[in-house]
């Protein structure tokens, strides 16, 4: 390994370091989604008085809003332990088997990515979370058989970007449905509060609240800007980060102040610098952007419709007045109707 690998090894080690401590344990430490907690936390406490596992939970909403942290915290509340895996890691169903049949009684089984399962190992899961039993086929040929397996009692969280995306006997399985809402500036504030009191920099009122306004409502964005704010406050030898360190910072990483970045910029602008505004196709976008339709709608979208900057349309994505008007592109769309 050269210097430099050894260097960026280092430096990459010590971000997932970061990121693991920056990651709430607890539900008390959780920031923000009160509506989500509070409901989680009835549901938390009448299992635990039942003696009971948590009903099979399904956690979804855009990336880096805490979707992995919360399985986490639901296995740590539970006094039980976690067994993490994805859907895109079970490719066949006797992998899931092996797994469910190998679970203690009352532990969390979490699968990321829950919407990429394949249908006969999805298959699988029916029964194991409907009656807690899996079906196994033991022979070959005419001699086959099913054989049905008794599994212990246990709780399985999914976790997936979009709800949508899940076919309806598996969404149906979930007792509990837990739809992550993207952050308000307030609940940011206190995340890089925290944040910063963990990485032990200092950082001012004003450079928290500069960082949560342009953080796009995300906590692993809000986590990430922080510390390349650090960086930038560090080389110029600045002890506290304040309002003025922190925009600089972010005006340099391309980050404006509504917190969008360069492909929300491009979204934007291709929509109304290519097709006046819309209405277009998200196919299109993706081939004039460059960019994965499945990127588009899973990470760039939601956000700027949750801003009001898009509209989906049943003749494609528009974009809105104030989408112009954030662009400082004059708003003459022939076909106003839309909006
Ligand atoms: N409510 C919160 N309070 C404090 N920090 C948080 C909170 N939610 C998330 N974070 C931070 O944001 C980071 C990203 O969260 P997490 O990995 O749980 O997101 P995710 O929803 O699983 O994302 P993905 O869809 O990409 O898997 C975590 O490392 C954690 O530090
Ligand atoms: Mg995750």
């Amino acid at each position: 390994m050269s210097e430099d690998d050894i260097r960026m090894s280092n430096m990459l080690q010590s971000e997932v370091i970061n990121e693991l401590s920056l990651r709430p344990k607890r539900l008390y430490e959780f920031i923000g989604q009160s509506k989500l907690k509070e409901n989680l936390n009835i549901f938390l406490t009448a299992a635990k008085q039942r003696e009971e596992c948590l009903d099979h939970t399904l956690l979804y909403g855009p990336p880096g809003l805490g979707k992995t942290t919360m399985a986490n915290i639901i296995a740590t509340e539970m006094e039980n332990t976690v067994h993490v895996t994805s859907g895109p890691a079970i490719e066949r169903a006797g992998d899931l088997v092996g797994i469910l049949t190998n679970l203690e009684p009352g532990s969390v089984l979490f699968i990321d990515e829950i919407h990429r399962l394949s249908r006969p190992v999805e298959e699988i899961l029916y029964p194991a979370m409907e009656d807690s039993k899996v079906d196994i086929m033991i022979g070959k040929g005419p001699a086959a058989r099913s054989v049905r397996i008794d599994l212990p009692n246990f709780t399985i969280v999914g976790a997936t970007t979009r709800q949508g995306l899940l076919t309806g006997p598996l969404r149906d399985r979930f007792g509990i449905i837990l739809h992550f809402q993207y952050y308000d500036t307030d609940a940011l504030f206190e995340i890089i509060k925290r944040s910063s009191d963990i990485l032990g920099y200092k950082i001012s009122q004003e450079g928290a609240k500069e960082l949560s306004r342009r953080s796009r409502g995300t906590p692993r964005i809000a986590n990430r800007l922080l510390r390349r704010v650090r960086d930038f406050a560090q080389v110029a030898n600045i002890e506290t980060i304040t309002a003025k360190i922190s925009s600089e910072a972010l005006n340099s990483l391309e980050v404006d102040h509504l917190g969008l970045d360069r492909l929300d910029i491009n979204y934007l602008s291709t929509v109304i610098g290519k097709y006046k505004g819309g209405p277009v196709g998200l196919e299109t976008i993706a081939a004039s952007t460059g960019e994965d339709s499945g990127t588009l709608e899973d990470v760039i979208e939601p956000y700027l419709l949750q801003q009001g900057l898009i509209q989906r349309t049943p003749r494609g994505r528009c974009a809105t007045e104030q989408a112009f008007k954030h662009l400082g592109v004059s708003y003459d769309r022939s076909d106003k109707t839309l909006f």
